[in-house]
C-alpha cells in the first residue's frame, strides 16, 4: 500500500493518509511508514480505534522491543496492569479525576516539561505511540520540537563545543525542578542514564540534540556551568519555529521519534475535564531497516 504523507511544519511531522494500523501487517508498507518517520521524526494517523492488545502488537511490528521502564513503575502501581502501557490519563483506578494533590498527578504534570520519553534509561525510549481514547472539550494539546532542525541551525562554533559532550539524564532532576520529592528508596531506583548530547541517528544520517527536561548534569564539567549550557540549549531548541502543536482527536495515534524531538504537554483544566491517552514506548536498540531489502 503506498502512504501519503502531508507534512503539517515547514521542519518535520507529518499526517499519513487513510490506513488501518490494525491491519498492517505487510514488511513493505511498516518499511515505508519507518522510513516517514526518519524523514518527520513526528507522524500523525487519524482514526485509529486500537484495543490495549492492538496498540501493543502494532508497535512491536513497526519497531521491535517494548519499553517498560519509562518511569511511574517505581512510584505506583500501573492503572492498566502493564507496565509496556502508560497511562497518559487524569482518571484514577474507579474512573474518578485525580485530585489536585494526588501523587499520581503530580508526577504526571512533568510531562508538561519538554522532554523526550526514557531518556533516564538506558537503553532509552525510541518510537512513542500515543493514543487518544478521550479527548476534552477544549485544548488539551501536545507540543513537539525537531531537534535535527535545532541542531543544524546552531552556530558552527556551538557545534563544535556540544559535539563530544555527554549528558546525565535523571527524573529525579526533572521531577524536583517542579519541587516533587522522591524517597530515597525511589532516588536509589532511579539513578539515571548517561547519553551522548548530539546524536546521529542511524538511518537518516540526520544529527540531533538529544536534551530533555531529564537532563541535569554535562559530564566532567562543573555542574552550575553544564545546566547553564542545558538551558541555552533547550531555549534554542525549543524556540516557535521549530515547534508542531498537536490538537487531539479521539483516534489518533502519534508516532514520534524520541531521538529526534522533544515534547510537552500543554495544560488545560484537568480538574474538570477527562483526558484519557496510552503511550506505548519502543526500546532503543536495534532497528528494523526501513528499506525492504531485495528479496
Ligand atoms: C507522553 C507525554 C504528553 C501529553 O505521553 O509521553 O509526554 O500531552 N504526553 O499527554
Ligand atoms: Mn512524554
Amino acid at each position: 500500500m503506498a502512504l501519503t504523507f502531508r507534512q503539517l511544519h515547514p521542519h518535520f511531522a507529518a499526517e499519513v493518509s487513510a490506513v488501518d494500523l490494525r491491519q498492517v501487517h505487510n514488511e513493505a508498507t511498516l518499511a515505508e511508514i519507518r522510513a516517514g518517520m526518519d524523514e518527520y521524526a513526528v507522524l500523525v494517523f487519524r482514526g485509529q480505534p486500537l484495543s490495549d492488545d492492538e496498540h501493543l502488537a502494532f508497535a512491536r511490528r513497526l519497531d521491535g522491543r517494548l519499553h517498560s521502564k519509562t518511569g511511574s513503575s517505581v512510584l505506583y502501581k500501573n492503572r492498566l496492569g502493564n507496565e509496556a502501557l502508560s497511562d497518559i490519563s487524569n482518571v484514577d483506578e474507579h474512573g474518578g479525576l485525580l485530585k489536585p494533590d494526588d501523587r499520581r498527578r503530580m508526577y504526571s504534570l512533568g510531562n508538561r516539561l519538554w522532554h523526550t520519553d526514557a531518556s533516564f534509561q538506558d537503553p532509552a525510549g525510541r518510537y512513542s505511540m500515543l493514543s487518544a481514547k478521550i479527548v476534552p472539550p477544549v485544548s488539551a494539546d501536545t507540543e513537539f520540537a525537531d531537534m535535527r532542525a535545532a541542531y543544524d541551525a546552531l552556530p558552527a562554533e556551538i557545534k563544535a563545543r556540544v559535539e563530544d559532550l555527554r549528558v546525565h539524564h535523571s527524573i529525579a532532576h526533572s521531577r524536583q525542578i517542579l519541587g516533587f520529592e522522591f524517597s530515597s528508596h525511589e532516588q536509589e531506583a532511579l539513578k539515571g542514564a548517561i547519553h551522548p548530547l548530539v546524536r546521529t541517528i542511524p538511518r537518516s544520517r540526520r544529527r540531533s540534540l538529544y536534551l530533555a527536561a531529564h537532563a541535569a548534569r554535562i559530564i566532567d564539567w562543573p555542574v552550575p556551568e553544564g545546566r547553564l549550557l542545558l538551558r541555552d540549549l533547550m531555549e534554542h531548541a525549543t524556540q516557535p519555529e521549530f515547534v508542531y502543536r498537536h490538537a487531539w482527536q479521539v483516534g489518533d495515534l502519534v508516532i514520534w521519534d524520541n531521538r529526534a524531538t522533544m515534547h510537552r504537554a500543554r495544560p488545560f483544566d484537568d480538574g474538570t475535564y477527562r483526558r484519557e491517552l496510552r503511550r506505548v514506548t519502543t526500546l532503543d536498540v536495534d532497528q528494523p531497516s526501513a528499506v525492504t531489502s531485495p528479496s
